[in-house]
């Protein structure tokens, strides 16, 4: 079955372009609660472990270098299968395939400095927003979510 959450970041070059505003009320006009958020900066070391997965690949150092250079916005979205919605409203990881209208496309430079990170599946959007944020900073329409 899936699930109702997801897990995105506004990357440093999206931040520092001065797009968080707009993404945000693309995020929302498309239909997402916004059940937790921050302004962070990730340390080297988190971001090495965020994207442990990808450790193996040509692109990791830089990925790193890139994801802890400066301030990205974390935050656990809600909205019925809201993975794959979400997926659809950030589209291709590479801008350049990207479909019109979305927010790669509006606002991403390169494959990599690729404006906001989407969760690929349920499960890691789980391990992702835990990540960032305890059940007790989570909130939905009932309060917060470590106190249900
Ligand atoms: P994201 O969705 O956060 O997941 C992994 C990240 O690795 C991806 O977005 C890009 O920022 C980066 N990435 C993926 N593929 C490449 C690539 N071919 N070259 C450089 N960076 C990449």
């Amino acid at each position: 079955m899936s699930g109702n959450i997801t897990f995105t970041m506004i990357k440093p070059c999206a931040v520092s372009d001065g797009h968080i505003g707009q993404i945000l009320a693309q995020i929302n006009k498309a239909g997402f609660r916004i059940v937790a958020m921050k302004l962070t900066k990730l340390r080297k070391g988190e971001a090495e472990a965020f994207y442990s997965i990808h450790r193996e690949r040509p692109f990791y150092n830089e990925l790193v270098e890139f994801m802890s250079s400066s301030p990205i916005v974390a935050a656990v979205l809600e909205k019925e299968n809201a993975v794959v919605e979400y997926r659809k409203l950030i589209g291709s990881t590479d801008p350049a395939k990207a479909d019109e209208g979305t927010i790669r496309k509006l606002y991403a430079q390169s494959i990599q400095n690729n404006a906001v990170h989407g969760s690929d599946s349920d499960d890691n959007a789980e391990i992702e927003s835990g990540f960032f944020f305890s059940m007790g900073e989570r909130f939905n329409k009932k309060g917060a979510v470590g106190l249900q």
